[in-house]
């Protein structure tokens, strides 16, 4: 099996989600358990965008020797330099630059000439190179600056020592299969395209970061960005959770793996929520509070003859409560005798009829009946739930 390795931007990316900032005693919580979680790659801030993040990636790569830590800049001499300090006593790290290469950006941001984005990065990175082996290349904006242009970018970094190009799809604008040929394109027609590794970074404004990034595992990338619970400028970031556990439901498919400790999934999720006051939708794929549970009668009933049958991951697996069957009107029958012989009751069959038909009435009042009340119902004693 390849290996995809993780690359998490939480930190860094993720937090700049609006209302998402964490001090510095949060980033460094939150990049011990990443450790644990399995990433092969923090990113744990912007170390020149204040003394606090500076402070943050310091410390995390003093702290964290197991993971490879990643300085980020742009291709701006006082930022690389912030990067090359702050990351200094990293037992493995790289430095990110980054510039954007679409016109709309040049001509109303940046405001440079093609020709000039091209000295600045070549510039900048031969700069870099001087500090660190491993430099990645990000020209932001890549989906929509033209394959010819991204192209020269790349061919041009990577004659000053560039080692890891990504190609961001920043804005989510890129579909899977551009955003694959991209990845192609660049690896067989740029000079040097073949002795480098290859990134992918993808934004879910049209929902299909996790696409685009399989997208990209099939086209031959190595690392994929993501983060905890896919947060991140506006719509977020391709998220960990959904990424890895594609992979690994699907990984005879698609013949890859990751290094991710599955049993941590939950927990991580849980923390980085917690610490950014961030709630997480209850129908999120994997982490969100209804993508194990089941209400319908027809469903309760597939389950609990074999679960395989509405479900195709194992909860417990990722670190998740197993509590997968809710009762309410749409439950059946079946479900309702399993929860109340659960509560160690019997019932015979007009018993059951009776207690059926008054959860049903009190469902259609309320739409969910607790464990404790479908107890009393029963007749079963002690169950609070
Ligand atoms: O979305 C983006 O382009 C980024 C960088 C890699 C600069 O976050
Ligand atoms: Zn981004």
């Amino acid at each position: 099996m390849r290996k995809i390795h993780i690359f998490d931007t939480t930190l860094r990316d993720g937090e700049q989600s609006p209302g998402a900032t964490l001090t510095k005693e949060q980033k460094i919580k939150i990049a011990h358990q990443l450790a644990k979680l399995g990433v092969d790659v923090i990113e744990p801030g912007f170390p020149i965008s204040s003394p606090g993040d500076f402070e943050a990636v310091q410390t995390i790569s003093r702290q964290i020797q197991t993971v490879e830590i990643c300085g980020f800049a742009r291709c701006v001499k006082a930022d690389i330099d912030a990067a090359v300090k702050a990351t200094a006593d990293a037992a493995k790290r790289r430095l990110h630059l980054f510039v954007s290469s679409s016109d709309i950006h040049l001509n109303f941001q940046l405001k440079k000439t093609r020709d000039q984005v091209i000295e600045l990065a070549r510039s900048m990175v031969a700069y870099g190179k001087q500090f660190a082996e491993r430099i990645e290349f990000s020209p932001m904006d890549a989906t929509r600056s033209g394959e010819e242009f991204v192209m020269e970018l790349v061919e041009a970094v990577i004659a000053e020592g560039a080692t890891i190009i990504n190609i961001p799809d920043t804005m989510g604008y890129a579909l899977p299969e551009e955003y694959g040929g991209l990845f192609t394109k660049v690896r067989n027609q740029v000079r040097g395209g073949d002795t480098v590794e290859y990134s992918c970074h993808v934004h879910n404004d049209l929902g299909l970061a996790v696409a685009n990034s399989i997208a990209a595992i099939q086209a031959g990338v190595s690392y994929v960005e993501v983060t905890v619970n896919g947060i991140g400028e506006r719509a977020g970031n391709t998220s960990l959770e959904e990424l890895v556990m594609a992979i690994e439901t699907r990984k005879q498919t698609l013949g890859v793996e990751t290094n991710v400790n599955i049993a941590e999934i939950y927990n991580t999720s849980r923390m980085v929520s917690r610490a950014m006051h961030f709630p997480i939708a209850f129908n999120k794929p994997i982490v969100g509070r209804n993508a194990f549970r089941h209400e319908s009668g027809i469903h309760q009933d597939g389950l609990l003859k074999n679960r395989n049958t509405y479900e195709i991951m194992d909860p417990e697996q990722m670190g998740i409560p197993r509590n997968m069957i809710v009762l309410g009107k749409h439950s059946g029958r079946h479900a309702i005798k399993h929860r109340i012989e659960q509560f160690g009751v019997k019932l015979s069959d007009a018993q059951l009829e009776d207690v059926y038909t008054r959860f049903i009435a009190k469902a259609d009042e309320q739409k969910i009946v607790s464990d404790g009340e479908l107890a009393e119902m029963a007749g079963a004693g002690g169950v609070t739930a």
